[in-house]
């Protein structure tokens, strides 16, 4: 049998999958060393110069050049069968791809550095794709290949594809895509997966490429010097870990769970935190605890201005669906308004539902015990891919042992977040200390914008206390 000519057999895998068939038109594959964000960024460009605009101009860019060519081009030369292309080199305007359509029409490929500003004047593109977009340091570069996208096929949307791992909450991409789902401004999904109806976040992690040799993510992650901050930004895809962050052990791969995998789970008990709250939001968690101490947040709500009242839209009333839903058992309360508590009490009594107490605040010791669950979960989670390497993963299932009892004889309970709590999670990465005038981290939290981290407290100082 011959080997059919002119055929590209690419399969994405399911992180691939998912960002090509997203609709948004600015599209960022937030990703980890070697998930195939270059290979995403290859085929997106060949498919947006040969099927959505075939006879237009679109850009593929890099920070550098050199960059482009290793990594972009490459791949290309990789992917892309040669008697479909030719490149046209010109040191003055800058080099350009040919690209035959199946209409047998011709579509430029124009190949740019945002390093060096030249030739983009007069260029009117239908598309961008930036590979390693996030290197690059400045907006105003961005902005200007944007400003590019200025005729295309008609009627086509004009495209945007950003590639490359996430930088610090406050770098241009991460204002420009935000960081984690947010309801109140449009930005809704998961902590994997979030858009609005023009921008569109997938973030993947080195594991999720399949093609890549098994040795590969370990390989880089044991290298001497790699941090575990390096880890969790460029392996894991997690935006910078940051400065002075309180929980700096919290990871969206180890501590994010589906809200699927917790449907139906039984709980030996089930506890929510409140954190009162009206000009800033006020907040209510509901965690299960699972037989073993591990506390998972199950649901959050998140809203301002709400009266501590049995009103509609009113904290006890939330309070009473919470409980109704997720059979509460105790309510641990910020004590610092006991009215609230009072007024919660009630109405929960009179739905025959639970008992509330006021929490315990004492700030430090919430923070250490929240902090050593993400510890153990942590501690876990590598115990786990250690014991369950390959060879071993079959003789343990036989021998039905649970992983996390193996580890060191003792059992320590982890803490878990369902990506349903976005609102926490973003919490939980962004809760930092305070700084004084010289930058020296101080031990007290910044008091805004931690008020999951709070009701967080108030849950596991009443879960964990005697
Ligand atoms: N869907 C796929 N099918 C087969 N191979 C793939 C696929 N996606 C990526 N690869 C291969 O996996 C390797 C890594 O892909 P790629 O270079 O695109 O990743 P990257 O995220 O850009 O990596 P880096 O972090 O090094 O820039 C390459 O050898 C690429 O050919
Ligand atoms: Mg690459």
């Amino acid at each position: 049998m011959t080997e059919p000519l002119n055929t590209i057999t690419y399969k994405p895998h399911a992180v691939q999958r998912r960002f090509h068939e997203d609709p948004a038109s600015q599209r960022w594959f937030c990703a980890g060393y070697g998930v195939g964000k270059t290979t995403v960024g290859v085929m997106e460009a060949f498919s947006l110069a040969t099927i959505t605009h075939p006879g237009y101009v679109g850009i593929v860019a890099a920070p550098t050049y050199p960059l482009l060519m290793q990594a972009w081009f490459s791949e290309w030369c990789q992917w892309i069968p040669r008697d479909w292309w030719t490149l046209h080199r010109d040191p003055k305007k800058g080099d350009e791809l040919v690209v035959r359509t199946p209409t047998g029409e011709s579509s430029k490929i124009l190949l740019r550095s945002t390093s060096n500003p030249w030739s983009n004047e007069g260029v009117n593109a239908a598309w961008l794709v930036y590979d390693e977009a996030p290197r690059e340091k400045n907006r105003e570069a961005f902005n200007v290949l944007q400003g590019r996208l200025r005729r295309g096929y008609p009627g086509r949307q004009r495209v945007t594809i950003l590639t490359g791992p996430p930088q610090s909450m406050k770098h241009w991409t991460a204002e420009e895509f935000g960081t984690a789902p947010d309801p109140s401004v449009g930005r809704t999904g998961t902590v994997h997966h979030w858009r609005t109806r023009t921008h569109a976040v997938i973030r993947a992690r080195t594991q999720d490429n399949p093609y890549l040799p098994p040795d590969y993510e370990p390989k880089l992650r044991n290298r001497p010097g790699a941090s575990k901050a390096w880890a969790k930004q460029y392996l894991d895809a997690e935006f910078g870990a940051m400065e002075g962050q309180v929980w700096s052990m919290f990871s969206r791969s180890v501590h994010v769970v589906p809200a699927a995998s917790l449907v139906g789970r039984v709980w030996r008990r089930v506890n929510a935190g409140v954190d009162w709250g009206w000009a800033h939001p006020g907040v209510m968690l509901v965690a299960g605890e699972d037989a073993l101490g591990n506390i998972y947040v199950l649901a959050e709500e998140v809203h301002q201005e709400r009266t501590i009242t049995d009103t509609p839209g009113g904290w006890v009333t939330i309070g009473k669906a919470l409980a109704a839903k997720w059979k509460v058992d105790r309510w641990f309360c910020d004590p610092s308004q006991p009215q609230a508590i009072e007024a919660l009490h009630k109405g929960l009594r009179r739905a025959r539902a639970t008992v509330v107490y006021p929490a315990d605040n004492d700030v430090a010791e919430g923070i250490r015990r929240v902090a050593a669950l993400f510890e153990w979960a942590v501690e876990r989670a590598n115990v786990t891919q250690t014991i369950l390497a390959p060879r071993d993963y079959r003789s343990r299932l036989t021998h039905g042992g649970h992983a996390a009892t193996l580890v060191g004889g003792t059992q320590h309970p982890g803490l878990y977040i369902s990506d349903a709590c976005t609102d926490t999670i973003a919490c939980l990465e962004s809760y930092a200390r305070k700084k004084d005038r010289n930058g020296v981290v101080l031990e007290d939290p910044v008091k805004v914008g931690d008020d999951p981290a709070d009701a967080l407290r108030y849950l596991v100082m009443g879960t964990t206390n005697p």
